[in-house]
């Protein structure tokens, strides 16, 4: 298959180099976007009169035809032609001959691949938005069930203070809320398109960038063309908002490992998302959550390896651009199994109320209640820290909770113990004394699970009015 570009050289590139250099495997996937960048094109080089209406129109048609038929599986790409660019215009030009030669007027393969990632990247980043906003809907909803499900919070792994399940998961809530806004913030801030930039000085063509800009729903352009064709800002910031999500995907994983594990025994996780073991017939491992921990690790290190990849260029386009690929398409495909997987996990599980409460029980969290009860009888913080931290030790040592000392004991610690310390020590009442905003008491939750639903609607708005492109495109060839 004779290169696009052979015109210059006398020998064949050697199959190692072909092999070494292609990027089609890869690549492939971004066919609607460069068929999509491509239409837009070819109908302002025809506004333009750049070339004619009547070669814009057969390239448009045979455009369609080619995306329908890479659709159905019926176009096999070659990796002779390196890149979907030249896939794409040598089956244009194979069908159409001379037309076909003329879409490349005035552009490049660099501020095409630029255009193609920034639309991918648009589609890439809805769609983990569309997860995350489902994650966030399972989260919000557990939560509900479980506004007055005591747990021990922890601080160090250690038992510290009694909250509620649902404000324990609210905190996930809150974490993934960010993470949607982020991306929607990255949505704006890579909006702004290329095409134009050519191959890096732009063109002297008469082409109408704001018209292109039109087609493919940018809100603006890219001002330097050697920026236009250089800028992989946008992956980075993608990429790094992707392994802040991560993060917490493997921060709920772990601890949904723990609340699995047998000394727990908190959640107990739904068969069909655990597995059982070759050998020990008794076992039920969390693997979702292991894999979600797991695969944290290769998100963060694309954003590490996107990092280090662009560090060293100069201006403008090099071929080491397209090495941000594979981290790109690898981190938005692991998140799209990760995100759903986690819902699946957290939808599913049972939750142990009974273990939950024992723990809390056992874990000494009225303790510090307990102090601020001697602080408002009027001692001094430090004193009361003191005093506290005597009972319990004495209650670990005879294995008792602080619910099981009588009003004589507390009074052998301190005569400011009044029958009242045993309010004080319910567990509920130490919960809903926390009312403030983002607090655990029961009324305060639900009132946050409300405005999270609010939350989610409006965001579920905001993320559903984000143009597109592969919707775009789509329409495009249902009306043809
Ligand atoms: N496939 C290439 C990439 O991902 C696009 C081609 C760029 N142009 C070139 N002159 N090699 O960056």
């Amino acid at each position: 298959m004779p290169k696009l570009w052979n015109g210059r050289f006398e020998k064949d590139t050697s199959e190692m180099m072909d092999v070494f250099n292609a990027s089609i495997a890869f690549e492939q996937r971004l066919f609607p976007y460069d068929i999509l960048g491509s239409i837009a094109h070819v109908r302002m080089l025809s506004k333009q009169a750049i070339i004619s209406s009547d070669d814009a129109e057969l390239i448009e048609t045979e455009l369609k035809t080619i995306y329908k038929g890479i659709e159905a599986g019926d176009i096999d790409f070659k990796l002779s032609l390196e890149d979907i660019h030249m896939n794409i215009e040598s089956i244009l030009i194979d069908h159409i001959g001379e037309a076909g030669k003329r879409l490349h007027t005035g552009r490049s393969r660099n501020d095409q691949i630029a255009l193609d990632m920034k639309l991918y990247a648009k589609d890439a980043l809805i769609g983990v938005q569309k997860h995350l906003l489902s994650l966030i809907a399972a989260l919000n909803t557990l939560a509900f069930d479980h506004v007055e499900t005591i747990m021990p919070g922890c601080t160090h792994l250690q038992n510290a203070q009694p909250i509620t399940f649902g404000h324990h998961l609210l905190a996930y809530v809150e974490k993934f809320k960010r993470d949607v806004i982020k991306l929607t913030d990255a949505y704006h801030h890579l909006d702004a398109m290329p095409l134009g930039s050519s191959a890096l000085a732009s063109t002297s063509y008469p082409i109408d960038r704001n018209a292109v800009k039109e087609t493919l729903g940018f809100e603006s352009l890219t001002y330097n063309s050697l920026d236009g064709v250089s800028d992989r800002d946008y992956l980075v910031e993608i990429a790094s908002i992707y392994s802040l999500i991560a993060i917490h995907l493997s921060n709920l994983s772990e601890e949904i490992i723990i609340w699995n594990s047998s000394a727990y025994h908190f959640i107990t996780l739904d068969d069909a998302y655990s597995t059982g073991s070759s050998i020990m017939p008794q076992k039920k491992n969390p693997d979702v959550a292991e894999l979600c921990r797991g695969k944290s690790g290769r998100i963060i290190g694309a954003l590490q390896s996107l990092l280090v990849t662009l560090k060293g260029l100069p201006l403008a386009y090099n071929k080491d651009l397209q090495e941000d690929k594979e981290m790109f398409f690898g981190s938005t495909d692991q998140l799209d199994l990760m995100i759903p997987m986690m819902e699946k996990l957290v939808s599913t599980m049972t939750v142990n109320q009974d273990a939950m409460l024992e723990a809390t029980l056992k874990g000494f969290t009225e303790a510090t209640e307990i102090a601020d009860y001697l602080v408002k009888k009027g001692l001094a913080f430090r004193e009361c820290h003191h005093i506290v931290g005597s009972i319990v030790k004495d209650c670990e040592k005879a294995r008792l909770p602080l619910t099981a000392l009588s009003l004589e004991d507390y009074k052998g610690y301190s005569d400011q113990f009044e029958a009242d310390i045993f309010e004080v020590l319910d567990l509920k009442n130490i919960i809903n004394s926390k009312a403030h905003v983002g607090g655990p008491a029961f009324e305060t939750v639900k009132a946050q699970i409300k405005a999270n639903e609010l939350w989610l609607s409006d965001n579920q708005e905001i993320v559903s009015s984000l143009y597109s492109p592969l919707n775009a495109i789509q329409q495009m060839l249902s009306a043809y």
